[in-house]
């Protein structure tokens, strides 16, 4: 038993949920299974701080998985979301929000022509996967082991997040012919793209720039990015074979869009995507996402092209307006103060473990970070899988316990926001400190 805050109404409310939902939950990692712990049931946010409903407050590191970089409740955002309710919630026709937001995302993301917006990540993934088939005439994926792209059928192979979080290395429900579409290699092994793509002709090579589901693992000689294998550049490797053989390059920047820079990883690494999907940050907290790219692939989508697509709420005035608001407050300073945040977690993470004697390698960028139970480099998901997961699950409680929520898995990275500040940075590494302590002994 933990000797933590109190959980009766949580507990009470888990009980109730049980019952009603799958694993008491609507996406499974929330559930805490893999650090042994019920979920938190949350009553409010408060910038950087999560209360749950028995009352106890959390410095929260997971903010909703990504989308809230401004922290909870921003009033930019609120009052932006707020003016867009009372005009309406929904229209099914174009509005001028829209306009602005497929133009901030042309002017960020180097890639991005022509947008299309959709409701969540997995729709984008989903119709960046059909429109690169139709554009090459090409059914097959080249994947990466460890990367999640949403819970596409195609995708699920050997993906990380969730899957990997409960060790599930495929979902029974994928008919076969998706799952045989689907080439799976190794992260940052080139041997395994260049025997994949002279075995199968592939319409894409898919790829999270900057991986973060199976914890936050670099592509080899990023220059963006902390805790990777030194090297020539694996994301132009990723260009140049793609270009060589045919296929479309489709970055994943789900997670990296917005968060690492303006453009993302492409922009940082300097590698161009033919695609781009794009999530999270851009609806600021509301479901919103978008696959961007070339204009003559872009022109192949309906009602353009012949490329069908569509969604109901797709362009949602109250998602539009969150993921503007967001947008604005993300000037070079703001960048300045994720990159100076996640820099002092990594640092003090790291000299925490040295000091306990807790072997770890930590990875960071702007906005994001991951501390891996694991004794040396972690370049794959292969290495992820060798992290000692008992002691990240007791390291995950015994920060819960001591008011610091991270992602409940190894294989997440932590979402540093805009509002965390050094005093929370300071409340962390404290935490931290006697955390690691712990699992050590
Ligand atoms: C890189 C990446 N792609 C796609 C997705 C799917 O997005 P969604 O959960 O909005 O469907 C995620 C979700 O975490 C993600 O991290």
């Amino acid at each position: 038993m933990s000797a933590g805050p109190s959980r009766a109404r949580s507990d009470e409310l888990h009980r109730r949920a049980a019952g009603l939902m799958p694993g008491g939950v609507n996406s499974p990692v929330r559930a805490m299974r893999s650090i042994g712990r019920d979920p938190l049931y949350i009553a409010a946010g408060e910038g950087a701080e999560l209360i749950d409903v028995d009352g106890t407050r959390y410095v929260d590191y997971v903010c909703s998985w990504g989308p809230l970089i401004a922290g909870h409740a921003h009033p930019r955002v609120v009052d932006a979301v707020t003016a867009a309710a009372s005009r309406g919630t929904s229209y099914g026709a174009p509005t001028e929000r829209e306009v602005e937001i497929a133009a901030a995302i042309a002017e960020r993301v180097p890639s991005a022509e022509m947008v299309r917006m959709v409701n969540s990540g997995t729709e984008a993934s989903m119709s960046a996967v059909r429109l690169a088939r139709a554009a090459t005439g090409r059914d097959k994926l080249l994947k990466f082991a460890g990367a999640y792209h949403g819970h596409v059928d195609g995708l699920l192979a050997d993906a990380g997040s969730g899957l990997a979080t409960a060790g599930i290395p495929a979902s029974p429900g994928v008919p076969a012919a998706q799952a045989a579409a689907t080439i799976v290699v190794p992260w940052n092994d080139r041997g395994a793209v260049e025997r994949a793509l002279d075995e199968h002709e592939v319409a894409a090579i898919l790829a999270e720039p900057y991986p973060a589901n199976m914890g936050l693992v670099p592509p080899a000689g990023a220059t963006g990015i902390e805790g990777g294998a030194a090297g020539p550049s694996f994301l132009a490797f990723l260009r140049e074979q793609a270009d060589a053989n045919g296929a479309l390059l489709v970055f994943d920047e789900v997670i990296s869009g917005f968060r690492v820079g303006p453009g993302g990883a492409q922009e940082l690494e300097g590698v161009t995507p033919d695609l781009t999907i794009l999530g999270k940050v851009i609806g600021g907290g509301l479901p919103a996402a978008a696959y961007a790219g070339r204009r003559d692939l872009m022109e192949r989508v309906a009602p353009a092209g012949d490329v069908y697509q569509a969604g109901t709420l797709s362009g949602n005035p109250l998602a539009t307006a969150a993921g503007l608001a967001t947008l604005e407050l993300l000037d070079g300073a703001a960048y300045g103060r994720l990159d100076a945040t996640a820099t002092a977690l990594a640092d003090g993470l790291r000299a925490a473990a040295a000091e306990a004697g807790v072997p770890v390698h930590v990875t960071h960028t702007t906005g994001l970070l991951t501390l891996f139970f694991h004794d040396g480099p972690v370049d794959d998901y292969a290495a992820a899988r060798q992290c000692d997961l008992d002691r990240f699950a007791a390291f995950a409680r015994a920060m819960l316990d001591r008011g610091v929520y991270l992602p409940p898995s190894q294989f997440e990275a932590w979402f540093p926001s805009l509002v965390h500040t050094d005093a929370h940075g300071e409340r962390t590494l404290a935490a931290a400190r006697e955390a690691l302590r712990q699992v050590a002994s």
